[in-house]
């Protein structure tokens, strides 16, 4: 037995605005068939004037209330859409959650930033820095994406997801028990937003930079299911579970052909893997705590039950942990 963050609240938040596929076939050529078909993803939820931050507060409130916690020490938001290039979103949000004057700082980590998020929560907790975090994934896609653009206007959505981490042992129910990450910058270019940071200034730009964001499917996906796949496996090899063992496999909700062919590699049955991409598309950091925070609303997550978490992103990054799922109120 060991210290451990552990896992004791978590929560959703979405912008009212549904957008189904066949919206987005009136005025770009593809339609509902393609897209779901192609990607599972039936519908998405867009922010007309919500920004992220608004979303993440949405869900740090409703995540400290599930976790009943008055105050926490560390505020933790991975986001690629925060509300400025600077200053981070996370000070913000933590002082409109009340908190006082806690620490605070964004992640870049796109996709797989929520595990990115949860693993620097846990080494706060575990190394004595802070007692409690709230870790949020929060995102404003529709703000990025060419509106023109079919390939990524279809896939991605609006959304934030929240967790609240307490210091704990490793024997609870809750407790994050073991992690991978990883990088691979030299396939930098598959997934982009090439304008607006300091390698593409829009100071003094003499041609237009393209500020929208800009993905390559095909290698995007097979990058996807090899690294998510490699990863989950060393969490995995780290506690010595067996992939048979696994009774939920949280993936990011990038694609579920991508979700079913991870978990067919990793001998995991494809009704082991949970899906919530068909009713918020691709969330990108807010996606795993989402899916969480609705397959625990259902009453499908039971306390006692082996989850398996595990995602990919821009970068390339990518990242996997592992819980037993404790007994929660949801908010
Ligand atoms: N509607 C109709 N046709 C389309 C659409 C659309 N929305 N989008 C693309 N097409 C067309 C293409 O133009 C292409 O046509 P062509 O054959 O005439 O050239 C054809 O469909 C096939 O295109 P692909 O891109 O090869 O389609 P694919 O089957 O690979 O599906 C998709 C595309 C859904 C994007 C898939 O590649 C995918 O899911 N990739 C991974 C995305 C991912 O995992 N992202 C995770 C990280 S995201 C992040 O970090 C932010």
């Amino acid at each position: 037995m060991s210290a451990a963050a552990v896992l004791s609240g978590v929560a959703g938040a979405l912008p009212p605005r549904l957008v189904t596929n066949d919206d987005l076939a009136r005025r770009l050529d593809t339609s509902d068939e393609w897209i779901r078909s192609r990607t599972g993803i039936r519908q998405r939820y867009w922010s007309d004037t919500a920004a992220t931050s608004d979303l993440a507060v949405q869900a740090g409130q409703r995540a400290l209330k599930a976790a009943d916690a008055g105050s926490v020490d560390l505020v933790v938001l991975a986001t690629t859409t925060p509300d400025h290039p600077c200053p981070a979103t996370a000070p913000d949000v933590a002082a409109r959650l009340g908190l006082g004057p806690v620490a605070a700082f964004d992640i870049a980590a796109v996709c797989s930033g929520f595990v990115y998020a949860l693993a620097a929560g846990c080494a706060h907790i575990t190394a004595g820095l802070a007692d409690s975090a709230l870790i949020i994934g929060a995102e404003t896609y529709s703000t990025i994406l060419d509106p023109n653009d079919r390939a990524t206007s279809v896939i991605f959505g609006d959304g934030a997801g929240a967790v609240v981490l307490r210091r704990g042992d490793s024997a609870q129910p809750g407790a994050l028990l073991g992690f991978d990450l990883g990088s691979d910058g030299s396939a930098k270019d598959l997934i982009m937003i090439p304008g607006g940071g300091s390698r593409s200034r829009t100071t003094s730009r003499s041609t237009p930079v393209n500020c929208y964001f800009t993905m390559q499917g095909r290698p995007v996906f097979q990058h996807a299911v090899t690294r998510m796949a490699a990863s989950a496996r060393a969490v995995l090899d780290q506690l010595n579970w067996p992939a048979g063992s696994i009774d939920w496999f949280v993936g990011h909700q990038a694609n579920a052909r991508i979700l079913h062919a991870v978990a067919e590699d990793l001998g995991i049955a494809a009704h082991r893997a949970l899906l919530d991409l068909d009713r918020v598309g691709n969330t990108s950091a807010a996606s795993i705590p989402l899916a969480l925070s609705r397959a625990a609303a259902d009453g499908l997550l039971r306390p006692g039950e082996r989850l398996l978490l595990s995602a990919f992103g821009g970068g390339l990054t990518w990242g996997s942990s592992a819980l037993i799922w404790p007994d929660l109120t949801t908010g």
